[in-house]
């Protein structure tokens, strides 16, 4: 795992940013998996300056949501598609039909949602880089803790924490989905990079049984440990349960480093 602890969390949505510019430059048509919520708005906010400002493009890319409740229409202001619109997609330069969510139409058997969605994931090439916040139970996505570590895109029930700590996105509570539609822990490993945001004190608990805990289904978030390529970003804040904080911070100073040595040599 590449852990990089910075100090607020505009810091690190500049590195997030950077990492997609470095994508994109490498690969054009890159496929990106997105993540909602309120930790990814700053950086999202930063790809829009980027696209605006920069030749960074998304012509050629394709994006999957990891989540969309169940019962919510995509035109409702709550919806995960209302709000990729409004953070990102209305904003840059993507092809909006190449924008998938796992939503199930109103006349649609929400159980054939999740196998069309992998089969899409698979037919589009599989996903380059998945973003991903978590949550202060360790979910990502939806995926609860207890989720099995090899689920697939499916529904999900909410835990009461989610519910509770995602309340003040609703206006009225009576409306809040209990259910949702996530890609499961297996899609998300599938990913070739995962890109992780943890932001703010609240997910401190959930960074350090994450990175330094067992791996475990109690705290879902625990199986990138077994992944290839993880880049962790977080702020100081989310940072300060971790028990290895110093080595962390060395790790950072030795790359950077080697690279300023790099490019004097
Ligand atoms: C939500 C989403 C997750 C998100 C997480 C953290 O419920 N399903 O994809 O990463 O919870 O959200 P936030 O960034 O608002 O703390």
């Amino acid at each position: 795992m590449d852990i990089v602890i910075l100090k607020d969390s505009e810091q690190v949505a500049t590195a997030g940013a950077r990492v997609l510019q470095k994508l994109l430059m490498e690969k054009k048509a890159a496929v990106l998996g997105l993540a909602t919520g309120r930790t990814p708005k700053a950086m999202y906010r930063q790809w829009v300056i980027n696209c605006r400002e920069s030749s960074m493009s998304f012509r050629e890319v394709t994006t999957f949501n990891l989540d969309e409740y169940l019962g919510v229409q995509p035109a409702d202001v709550q919806s995960y598609r209302s709000y990729m619109q409004r953070e990102l997609f209305d904003h840059i330069d993507i092809d909006q039909t190449n924008t998938y969510l796992p939503a199930c139409a109103a006349d649609e058997n929400p159980l054939d949602v999740g196998p069309r969605y992998e089969a899409t994931i698979l037919e589009k090439g599989g996903i380059d880089c998945q973003v991903l916040g978590i949550g202060q139970n360790g979910h990502i996505g939806f995926n609860e803790p207890s989720s099995s570590l090899n689920s697939r895109t499916r529904i999900k029930t909410l835990t009461r924490e989610t519910i509770e700590s995602n309340r003040q996105y609703f206006d009225d509570p009576a409306t809040q989905p209990e259910l949702a539609i996530t890609m499961g822990i297996a899609t998300i490993m599938d990913a070739r990079k995962i890109l992780l945001l943890a932001t703010g004190a609240a997910k401190a608990d959930a960074v350090r049984q994450s990175i330094e805990g067992a791996i475990s289904a109690s705290w879902p978030a625990s199986i990138l440990q077994m992944h290839e390529r993880v880049t962790v970003l977080m702020d100081e804040p989310a940072a300060s349960k971790l028990e290895r904080l110093d080595y962390y911070h060395w790790v950072q100073d030795q790359k950077r480093r080697v690279l300023a040595q790099n490019e004097s040599d």
